[in-house]
């Protein structure tokens, strides 16, 4: 079984390459990222060794370099997660995320539509998020069955993308599955979203910008509990399906600010209430969606997929890490694994 993995460097996609390569030694486990910003092979020390991993740098708007590694390696199956994931990078340079996030899809999805002459075996497996859903008010929960409505650049280009997975398993029988998954935490993200920007901050003594009111709520899941989710939909998941993945874990977004405060404090031996008095009030966000929350039913009931890591476990696990790779933060922040990763594959 050859599995491609795009996205494979960057947070997520780390977590998943991680657990196929160890858990299926007997797959070849193809990881295709052309290493942006967010992604950087330092996430994959730990696997980049072993015989079953290969990785492969390209760019997936590149369609004919898509259509050369399909027929070259004659990927079984693919789980996809490369795109541009950051809202803020989106509302101020909304023409890379369609170009990654839909035109690259499209570009994955023709490359496998070329190759699988016989679909039979084979799967494309799309990674999206609840944002599609749009926004919640205080009440409800996303289902699988909520209309989409999405309201961010990011948000409409994973849509459209969801969109044309679809029409794909429709028009063309191209065997595929989907799921949409709330704000992952954990190791390997890059500190620009909330969880590992604020522990960095405080690490730092830097203010910590909170927007707006700091009322929005988002429903938080450790992306452990994600990647085994992704592995479980992968393998036993129904054609053509949609799976919700959510942590059941709602956090208003100050609240979840104060609890990291008060563990990194305590990580760091510091009086517990120093660094929540670095949270800074900024402009927010436009368009900025109020709140996400997953009903998780699906998944439970189908595959029988639960998170397993509480948050308060979670989140003091997660700032541990942080603060233990400084290394990696550093490296990440100022841009030198990029530096170093571009000497080595050009
Ligand atoms: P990330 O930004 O950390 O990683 C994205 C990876 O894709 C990086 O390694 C990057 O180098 C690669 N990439 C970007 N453009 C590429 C291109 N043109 N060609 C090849 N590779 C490219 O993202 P993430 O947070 O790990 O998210 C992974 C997937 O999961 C995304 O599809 C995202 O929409 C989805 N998702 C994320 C979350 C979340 O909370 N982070 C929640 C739900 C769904
Ligand atoms: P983020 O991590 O960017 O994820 P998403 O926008 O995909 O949900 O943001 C999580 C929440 O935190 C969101 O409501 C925006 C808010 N936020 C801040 O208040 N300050 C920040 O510096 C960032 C990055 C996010």
């Amino acid at each position: 079984m050859k599995i491609l993995i795009t996205g494979g460097a960057g947070f997520i996609g780390s977590h998943v390459v991680r657990l196929f390569v160890n858990k299926y030694p007997d797959y070849q486990i193809f990881n295709l990222d052309n290493l942006t910003y967010a992604g950087n092979l330092g996430n994959l020390r730990d696997v980049e060794n072993a015989p079953n991993y290969t990785f492969l740098k390209a760019d997936i708007t590149d369609s004919a370099s898509m259509q050369d590694l399909f027929r070259d390696y004659q990927f079984d199956g693919v789980i996809h997660l490369a795109a541009e994931s950051h809202v803020d990078r989106s509302i101020s340079d909304p023409m890379s995320f369609i170009m990654t996030n839909i035109v690259g899809t499209v570009n994955l999805l023709n490359a496998a539509r070329a190759n699988w002459k016989d679909m039979e075996g084979k799967r494309f497996y799309h990674v999206s998020t609840d944002e599609v859903y749009g926004t919640l008010g205080e009440t409800g929960l996303f289902t699988e069955e909520t209309p989409y409505d999405p309201r961010s650049p990011y948000s409409a280009s994973k849509a459209s993308s969801d969109h044309l997975v679809r029409a794909y398993n429709h028009t063309y029988h191209m065997p595929v599955v989907l799921s949409n998954c709330s704000n992952n935490y954990g190791s390997y993200q890059f500190p620009e979203k909330l969880i590992p920007l604020v522990i960095n901050n405080i690490k730092h003594g830097k203010p910590l910008p909170i927007y707006g009111d700091g009322k929005y709520t988002r429903d938080w899941l450790w992306v452990g509990d994600h990647a085994a989710a992704i592995d479980l939909v992968y393998h036993k998941g129904r054609d053509g399906e949609t799976y919700n993945i959510g942590g059941n874990n709602e956090r208003k977004n100050l609240d979840l600010v104060h609890t990291l405060c008060d563990t990194v404090d305590e990580l760091l031996g510091r009086t517990v209430g120093e660094a929540r008095k670095t949270i800074t009030f900024v402009k927010d966000r436009p368009g900025h969606d109020r709140r996400y929350a997953i009903d998780a039913t699906k998944i439970k009931d189908e595959l029988g997929w639960e998170p397993t890591v509480n948050p308060e476990e979670g989140l003091k696990m997660t700032a541990e890490w942080y603060l233990k790779n400084e290394e990696w933060l550093d490296n990440v922040t100022s841009g030198a694994y990029q530096k170093f990763y571009d000497k080595q594959y050009g």
